[in-house]
C-alpha cells in the first residue's frame, strides 16, 4: 500500500453514503474496510484483467496505480455496483441488464426469477413487454384467457418488492410497451394508482409511424404480438394526449423512440432492441448487459477553461478500465455472458457538467453552453473510439464486429463507447452535479436525524461570494427557503446568471441540452426535463415533440410536486 498515499478528500455525504452501502462489511455488519481501502479493492480486481492480455507484473500494477489514482481524485467512477463488488466474492459489476420476456409461462417466470438474482447482486433489470399476447386472448393449453402484460407485470414487481429487503440497494425495473401493443392503454393508466408498480419504471416504445400518425393526426394500427393481426384502430393524437397527460399527472409513462434507437444498434443482424435499463440511458439486446462509468466534469477545468488533455487521459484510462470490467465480471446467467462478451459494450458518460459550467461561468441555459456540451461529447466519444481502436489492436476487436455497422471502417473493441448515466449516488460519492443535470439548488436545508437543521450550500457559489465579500450565514438560510438565488436583491446579476437552477431553466432549454449530448453519444442520455408545478399539458407535449425533433432517443419528464414522496425536494430530510 506505500504507493497508495494520495489523500482522499470525500464530502461528509459522501461518507456516510459509502458507509451505508458500499464499504464491505463482516457479517455482523460492521464496516470492515475504508474508502482508501475500496479503491484499492476496486482498482486490484480491475487491473489483475491486464494479465490476461499477457501483460507483466509491473504493467499490471502500474494500471492498479493508475486506476487507484482515477478514482480516488474523483476524476472518474464506475458504476455502483463496480465499487461494491469488485474484488468480493460476488463479484457482479454491471448497473444495467435487459431481459427477454416470452410470451410464455415459462418465459415469463424465467424472467421473473433472473431479475431476482440480477436485483440481489445490484443490477438493474429492463423488459419489453411488447411479445406477450394481450388480456383477453387465448390461452391454447388451458382453453383460457391471457391475464395480459400489465397484470404480469405485477408479479415483476412483487418478486422485486420481495427481494429489496435482502439487497444493498433497491432492485429497479423498466417496464416498456409498444405503442402498438393492443393493451396500451391499459400500460399507459398503470400507475395511476400510485401504490402499484413502485419498482418500475415505465415507458411507452413509440414508432416512427406512430409519431407520423400524431403529426398527420391519422388513425394506427395495434397489433396481437401473438397472431400479427391488426385487432382495432385508434387515433394516434389521442393515444399521444394520454400519455402526455399521465406525465403531467404524475412524470410517467416516460417515451422512448424506438426506431431511433434500432437506427443505430451498432449490430442490427443480432436482432431489434426492444428495451433499455430502469433509468433508459442504456439500450440493449436481449441478455445483454452493459456496465457504465461517469468522467466528474467538475474535475476537467484548471485555470477557468477546460483541460482537454486531463479529459482525453482520463477518457483512454476510463475505456481501459470499463473494458477490463467485462472480464473481471461474474455474470448471473451464462447467457448475459455470452452476449456481453460477444458486444464488449461500455457507457462511458460524464457527471459534474453543471459544476464545470460555474467554473467556467457560461450560464447553462446559453447557447455557449450547448456548444461546450457538444464539443465535449464529441471529443469524449472521439477519444473513446481512439482508445478502443488501440485496445482492439492489443486485445481484438469485440467478437461480434464482423456483423456490426463498423465492419470495415472502424475496428472497436466494444460496440458502444457512451452513455450518459443519471449518476444518482455517483454523484454523491465524488460531491459533484449529477450527470448532465442543471443545480437543482444553490442552498438548502437538511433536517439531519438528531434533530439539527443544515444549510448546505453551493461550493462554487459560496466562493464567489466570498470572492466579492457578500457571503453570510444569513444570506444562506435565506437562499435555502426556495433553493434559487433569482429574487435575492443583493447578489450580482452575473452570479445570478450563472447560479441557475432547474426550475429557472425552460423545459426547451433542458431538451436542447439533451439533444446536444446525444448527438454524440452511442447509447442514450438520462435526462429529466423539470417542469414547475403550473406546467400545462401543452408544455409536456411540446417538449416531448421537441425532443423527437432533436433526434433525442427518450424524454422524462418531472412536473414539481406532481408526485407524492418526491425523491428529491428542495428540503431533504433524513
Ligand atoms: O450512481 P449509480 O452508479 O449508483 O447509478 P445511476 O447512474 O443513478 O443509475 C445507473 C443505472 O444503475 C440505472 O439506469 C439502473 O440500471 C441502475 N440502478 C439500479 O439498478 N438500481 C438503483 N437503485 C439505481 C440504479
Amino acid at each position: 500500500m506505500e504507493k497508495f498515499k494520495l489523500s482522499l478528500q470525500l464530502t461528509h455525504n459522501a461518507i456516510e453514503v459509502l458507509k451505508r452501502r458500499y464499504l464491505k462489511k463482516d457479517e455482523e455488519g460492521k464496516i470492515i474496510e475504508t474508502p482508501e481501502e475500496l479503491f484499492h479493492r476496486v482498482a486490484t480486481a480491475i487491473a489483475q484483467i491486464d494479465a490476461i492480455y499477457g501483460k507483466s507484473e509491473k504493467d499490471v500494477n502500474k494500471t492498479k496505480e493508475e486506476f487507484y489514482e482515477l478514482m480516488t481524485t474523483l476524476k472518474f467512477l464506475p458504476n455502483s455496483p463496480t465499487l461494491m463488488n469488485a474484488g468480493t466474492p460476488l463479484g457482479q459489476l454491471s448497473a444495467c441488464f435487459v431481459l427477454p420476456v416470452e410470451d410464455s409461462m415459462e418465459g415469463i417466470f424465467d424472467a421473473v426469477k433472473y431479475a431476482a438474482i440480477i436485483h440481489k447482486s445490484g443490477g438493474g433489470t429492463g423488459f419489453s413487454f411488447s411479445r406477450l399476447r394481450p388480456k383477453g386472448d387465448v390461452v391454447g393449453s388451458t382453453k383460457g384467457i391471457s391475464s395480459g402484460p400489465v397484470s404480469f407485470m405485477s408479479v415483476f414487481d412483487s418478486a422485486t418488492e420481495a427481494v429489496k429487503q435482502g439487497g444493498r440497494r433497491r432492485g429497479a425495473n423498466m417496464g416498456l410497451l409498444r405503442v402498438d401493443h393492443p393493451d396500451i392503454v391499459e400500460f399507459i393508466k398503470c400507475k395511476d394508482d400510485l401504490t402499484k408498480f413502485t419498482n418500475f419504471n415505465i415507458s411507452v416504445g413509440l414508432t416512427e409511424e406512430f409519431m407520423k400518425a400524431v403529426i398527420n393526426d391519422e388513425e394506427y394500427d395495434l397489433i396481437n404480438p401473438r397472431t400479427l393481426q391488426t385487432v382495432k384502430r385508434l387515433k394516434a393524437k389521442e393515444v399521444f394526449d394520454l400519455i402526455v397527460h399521465q406525465a403531467w399527472k404524475n412524470g410517467e409513462p416516460g417515451i422512448v423512440f424506438l426506431d431511433r434507437i434500432n437506427a443505430t444498434n451498432p449490430t442490427p443482424e443480432l436482432g431489434e432492441i426492444e428495451a433499455t435499463n430502469p433509468c433508459g440511458e442504456q439500450p440493449l439486446l436481449p441478455y445483454e448487459s452493459c456496465n457504465l462509468g461517469s468522467i466528474n466534469l467538475a474535475k476537467m477545468v484548471r485555470n477557468n477553461t477546460v483541460d482537454w488533455e486531463v479529459l482525453r487521459s482520463t477518457v483512454w484510462k476510463a475505456v481501459h478500465f470499463l473494458d477490463n470490467v467485462i472480464d473481471a465480471n461474474r455474470y448471473p446467467l451464462e447467457i448475459i455472458e455470452k452476449n456481453t462478451k460477444a458486444n464488449r459494450k461500455i457507457g462511458l458518460g460524464v457527471m459534474g457538467w453543471a459544476d464545470m459550467l460555474v467554473q467556467l461561468k457560461i450560464p447553462y441555459n446559453s447557447k455557449e453552453a450547448l456548444s461546450l456540451a457538444e464539443e465535449l461529447m464529441k471529443f469524449i466519444l472521439q477519444e473513446g473510439r481512439n482508445a478502443s481502436q488501440e485496445l482492439a489492436k492489443e486485445r481484438g476487436t469485440f467478437p461480434n464486429y464482423p456483423k456490426s455497422i463498423y465492419y470495415g471502417k472502424m475496428p472497436l473493441r466494444n460496440a458502444t463507447i457512451t452513455t450518459v448515466a443519471p449518476t444518482g449516488t455517483l454523484s454523491i460519492i465524488a460531491g459533484c452535479s449529477s450527470g448532465i443535470e442543471p443545480l437543482f439548488a444553490i442552498c438548502f436545508a437538511r433536517n439531519v436525524m438528531d434533530g439539527t437543521r443544515l444549510v448546505e450550500v453551493n461550493s462554487y457559489f459560496r466562493k464567489e461570494m466570498e470572492k466579492l465579500g457578500l457571503w453570510s450565514d444569513a444570506l444562506a438560510e435565506k437562499i435555502a427557503e426556495t433553493g434559487s438565488i433569482q429574487e435575492i436583491k443583493e447578489i450580482p446579476e452575473e452570479i445570478k446568471k450563472i447560479f441557475v437552477t432547474a426550475h429557472e431553466i425552460s423545459p426547451s432549454e433542458h431538451i436542447r441540452m439533451q439533444a446536444a449530448f446525444q448527438q454524440y453519444v452511442d447509447n442514450a442520455v438520462s435526462k429529466t426535463v423539470n417542469l414547475p408545478n403550473h406546467a400545462t399539458e401543452e408544455d409536456v407535449r411540446e417538449v416531448y415533440l421537441l425532443a423527437y425533433r432533436l433526434g433525442c432517443k427518450g424524454v422524462t419528464v418531472y412536473r414539481d410536486g406532481s408526485r407524492q414522496g418526491q425523491v428529491i425536494q428542495k428540503t431533504k430530510t433524513e
